[in-house]
């Protein structure tokens, strides 16, 4: 069901500052001056036109992930807005309800000006979600997790060559919140808004959460799990009982290396939310029409990272794909030894425009909570892949990327030609 009319946002790209350590000021980079940017909130079918104003002093432009996007309005890694200059993003939200985030993907500088706060959440309510009576309202909150080092001043550092020392895990923007609840159930939309890192989530009180969704949208049924594990751009969402809990009680969220917030269980509340049994159904995936392989490694002599042995390089159309088709794409993280220093290195995998099934990891069946629509994955060192990709309805170049920032900068990157 499409919705008359159109929706309008218009945001500047600036510099500012923010309170991140407690009463210290942070500068950063900022979508609408906020730190993190402001939440978008759209309803499928109902189009969206954004306008960024750049006052960044320097270019910069606007990806919107898991987007399906017109190519004009993606973000591509060149189609940049000069400083002082503004660009209006059309964005038709003609896709299932998902949770979808918008950050920079200035070629080379996409580490950086995400890093340094150019990030935010795109939240397409679908058409089938009300019904569904999931928490909503006050209740569906988006959670933007992510890292950082800062110097002595609470400057952020930035250090391509070393993204593994970012110890500071922030939540919306905050090192360490709390965050006050009601005895009831919540939709949190968690996002590992990394450049880098990735999270291995769990309950400190280890307690089970119900994942209702990932990248793209909803799960087709609720996936109990202690353990949610978040490569940089992936999406899952999760309903919490705080219910189950006397008041007073607090709940962390803890990352494998330490607290990423506190939920303080203050006050109680009605609550006529549920997790229905059956949540969205998928639709029967097409037979593909075409299957490739594509290997991620590495190149430390040469500071490359690679896609099939090939730095990005906008001249060069990598791939060839018809509109409409669907696709199955092998993708093999052969990092298993980098520069011959016995360390592998995960890599992740994200697509443009397209949404994918994954089929299986290794000839493995992937896990339940994978069993959605996505548009990024984690791939092990030595690991492949499978996954199935359906190309929408726009034609263009687009691109697809280890979404490790830093790995994208430096060329692991491809484009497909649409046609
Ligand atoms: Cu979230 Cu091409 O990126
Ligand atoms: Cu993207
Ligand atoms: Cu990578």
């Amino acid at each position: 069901a499409t919705l008359p009319g159109i929706d309008f946002y218009r945001l500047s790209i600036q510099p500012s500052t923010t309170e991140i350590l407690p009463g210290v000021s942070t500068p950063v980079l900022t979508y609408g001056g906020q730190f993190t940017a402001p939440t978008i909130r759209v309803r499928q079918g109902r189009r969206a036109l954004v306008t960024f104003d750049n006052k960044l002093g320097h270019e910069a432009n606007v990806h919107l992930h898991g987007g399906r996007v017109p190519a004009a309005s993606d973000g591509y890694p060149m189609d940049l807005i000069a400083n002082g200059k503004s660009k209006t993003y059309d964005y038709p939200n003609n896709q299932a309800g998902a949770t979808l985030w918008y950050h920079d993907h200035t070629h080379h500088m996409e580490a950086e000006h995400v890093y340094r706060g150019m990030h935010g959440f795109y939240l397409v309510e679908g058409t089938d979600e009300q019904q569904l009576g999931l928490p909503s309202g006050a209740y569906d909150v988006p959670i933007l997790l992510r890292d950082a080092l800062f110097d002595d001043q609470g400057g952020l550092v930035f250090d391509p060559a070393d993204p593994y020392n970012r110890p500071t895990l922030m939540a919306n923007g905050k090192s360490q919140p709390y965050f006050k609840v009601a005895a009831r159930k919540y939709r949190l939309r968690l996002l590992n808004g990394s450049a880098h890192r990735i999270f291995e989530l769990s309950l400190g009180n280890g307690a089970q959460m119900t994942q209702i969704a990932t990248d793209c949208g909803l799960l087709p049924a609720p996936v109990p799990t202690n353990k949610l594990v978040l490569s940089s751009g992936e999406r899952a969402e999760v309903v919490i009982d705080f219910g189950a809990y006397p008041l007073g009680t607090q709940v962390t969220l803890e990352d494998v290396s330490g607290p990423v917030l506190r939920f303080d269980v203050e006050r109680r509340a009605l609550d006529r939310s549920r997790v229905p049994d059956r949540l969205r159904a998928m639709v029967p995936l097409a037979a593909a029409t075409q299957t490739r392989q594509l290997t991620l490694s590495l190149d430390p002599v040469n500071i490359q990272a690679l896609i099939n042995n090939q730095a990005f390089d906008p001249n060069r159309v990598d791939m060839q794909v018809r509109r409409g088709s669907s696709e199955v794409w092998e993708v093999t993280n052969s990092d298993t030894n980098v520069g011959g220093s016995g360390f592998g290195v995960p890599h992740n995998f994200h697509t443009h425009l397209a949404q994918f099934r994954i089929l299986d990891r290794d000839g493995k069946a992937p896990l339940p909570g994978e069993a959605g629509w996505k548009d990024t994955v984690l791939i092990q060192p030595g690991e492949t892949v499978r996954f199935q990709a359906s190309f929408a309805d726009y034609l263009g170049r687009y691109v697809y990327h280890c979404h490790m920032l830093e790995h994208s900068a430096i060329g692991m990157m491809g484009q497909m030609e649409i046609v």
